[in-house]
């Protein structure tokens, strides 16, 4: 890596950071830091197919949602697929979602994730602790949100239900998507990109 990207790079980490940190105290809630997937209570055979938990950026959000309004997305319901500790299910509310769904595979993560909700009085917000490849996602208008929560071998029969449950109207976020291959692959279109140097930063529309 070039040094002036190298410089920009850690720049960026280090203002996400700082944001992070803020919006976390702004909002009396915790979901920042990370937490590698063995220190969760995950399942034995899913460890080497989960993805640490980090939460997106607020301030990734935010031009998420800006994103969501611009394209038309769907405004009424939000799924986060492999919610953490539940920071998109707060955005999304702030951003006037009012049907939200998150599911994690980990109960810790549900259960600060509830926590979390519950600070700021979001008490109707249906979360679950379910495996993203067997979960029956809803068939309605939805914003589907993936963080980049898991690798191939499970992202691939994830896309593929989603492709065979979810409606036409729907729109798919893939942040840090390592893999959006699959989504193209399975037919997805791609509508929209959030472009950055840094990967982890970018993020990928799809619609069917
Ligand atoms: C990178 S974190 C994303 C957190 C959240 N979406 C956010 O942006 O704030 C990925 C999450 O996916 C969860 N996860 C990993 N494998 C999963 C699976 N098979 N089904 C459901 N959740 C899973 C992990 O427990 C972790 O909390």
């Amino acid at each position: 890596m070039g040094l002036l990207k190298e410089f920009l790079s850690d720049t960026t980490r280090a203002k996400h950071r700082f944001v992070d940190a803020l919006g976390d105290y702004s909002l009396s809630v915790e979901t920042k830091g990370r937490i590698e997937p063995f220190e969760l209570d995950l399942p034995e055979h899913s460890l080497a197919s989960s993805r640490a938990y980090q939460a997106a950026p607020y301030l990734i959000l935010r031009s998420i949602f800006v994103a969501l309004k611009k394209i038309k997305a769907p405004q009424e319901t939000f799924l986060d697929i492999g919610c953490g500790k539940g920071r998109a299910l707060l955005m999304a509310h702030r951003w006037g979602y009012k049907n939200l769904l998150g599911l994690d595979l980990s109960g810790r993560m549900i259960s600060n994730a509830s926590q979390n909700l519950a600070k700021k009085g979001i008490f109707h917000a249906r979360l679950k602790v379910a495996d993203a490849v067997n979960f029956q996602y809803p068939s309605g208008d939805s914003v589907f949100f993936l963080n980049n929560p898991f690798d191939g071998n499970i992202l691939r029969p994830v896309v593929t239900a989603l492709k065979e449950q979810s409606s036409p109207e729907s729109v798919f976020v893939y942040l840090n998507p390592l893999r959006e291959h699959l989504f193209q692959q399975l037919g997805f279109k791609k509508v929209y990109e959030i472009d950055s140097f840094n990967h982890n930063y970018k993020s990928s529309f799809f619609r069917l």
